[in-house]
């Protein structure tokens, strides 16, 4: 039986940042109501001109070095954008492009903050079946570029950054499972129309993803046998610590056990889970052999679980 495991991974944010002070200049906000509501201390934006390919050929470079792996190695790349450089190609094959790797399969997913969790579950499936050996797992966003600076209720709470994984098969797992969800009824609460900016109603996205993330770890447990106590991290989105800590309540585990980036880079869309993850490999906290929850809630809505051994 074929598996496939997380090999290496990398994580970049753009060098701009804004703070919660920059933000109180530009909206009515103040630096201790986003910390207290929101969690978040500061988020990386794209300079002009940079992209998000940019963004995810520097993850990309360092989630193959972690791995060992050279742009010959790939046979796969899927990347998760809801803010692509282009209407096409896809930012998949610009990165393809950009690493010189000639002939692999290469497309974008777009389930917006779940991305990621979608594009880690599609490589899964390629790798088990024997589709791919060695995928290049991707989410990165320029999501400031959606961004109406004059809402406080939305600029506040994203940022720009991307982060990769290389999935390699394996004999052993591995990603033990993956769970994907939409309900496209949910439109309104969470979108983006073509040539305007993002839109929320951040109360009842917040209610929706708290109850959601609650019964998808339930879900996750229950397909794999395991108990709560199982887990040993949990890697979740990070739009809100508020959400985080609800569901870690869920899990019944302390927030030690739980990787929190969000104070740093606020909510980066697809980026959020494998920035989380490549900062918990890289500082030692998440070691081989250990057991990984990652989960995901956005627009559409979508919403999504992994769980892995590392
Ligand atoms: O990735 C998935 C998608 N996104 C999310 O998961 C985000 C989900 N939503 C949230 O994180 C939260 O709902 C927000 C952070 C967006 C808002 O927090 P909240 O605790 O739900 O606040 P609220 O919308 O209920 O507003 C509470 C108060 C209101 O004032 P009044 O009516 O009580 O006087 C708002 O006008 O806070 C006010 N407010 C702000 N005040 C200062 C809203 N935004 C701000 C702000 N600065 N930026």
């Amino acid at each position: 039986m074929t598996y496939s495991r997380i090999a290496g991974t990398g994580g970049y944010l753009p060098e701009k940042v804004l703070t919660n002070k920059d933000l109180e200049a530009m909206v009515d906000t103040t630096d201790d109501w986003i910390r207290e509501r929101t969690g978040i201390r500061k988020r990386h934006v794209v300079s002009d001109g940079e992209t998000t390919c940019d963004l995810a050929e520097k993850a990309a470079r360092l989630a193959m070095e972690a791995a060992g792996k050279t742009p010959a190695d790939i046979d796969l790349i899927v990347l998760a954008t809801t803010t692509p450089d282009k209407n096409f190609p896809s930012t998949a094959c610009l990165l393809q492009q950009r690493l010189d790797i000639h002939g692999s399969a290469a497309f974008d997913v777009q389930a917006v903050c779940t991305g990621f969790v979608y594009a880690l579950g599609i490589a899964d499936k390629f790798v088990r079946t024997g589709s791919a050996r060695c995928a290049l797992v991707v989410g990165a966003e320029s999501i400031s570029r959606i961004i109406d600076w004059t809402d406080r209720g939305t600029s506040v709470l994203f940022g720009d950054g991307a982060g990769a994984v290389v999935l390699e098969a394996s004999d052993e797992p591995g990603i033990l499972s993956s769970h994907l969800h939409a309900d496209g009824a949910y439109e309104e609460l969470l979108h983006a129309p073509l040539d305007d900016y993002l839109q929320m109603k951040g109360n009842e996205v917040f209610r929706m993803a708290v109850n959601t993330l609650g019964r998808i770890v339930d879900e996750t447990l229950e397909a794999n046998n395991m108990q709560k106590s199982d887990v040993d991290w949990l890697v979740p989105h990070q739009a809100n610590i508020r959400i985080i800590q609800a569901t870690a309540r869920k899990l019944n585990m302390s927030m030690d056990h739980v990787v929190v980036t969000v104070a740093e880079h606020g909510n980066t869309s697809a980026a959020s889970v494998p920035l989380a993850l490549d900062a918990a490999v890289r500082d030692g906290r998440i070691k081989r052999g250990d057991t990984l929850l990652m989960e995901a809630f956005g627009g559409g809505f979508t919403w999504g679980s992994l769980l892995a051994r590392y």
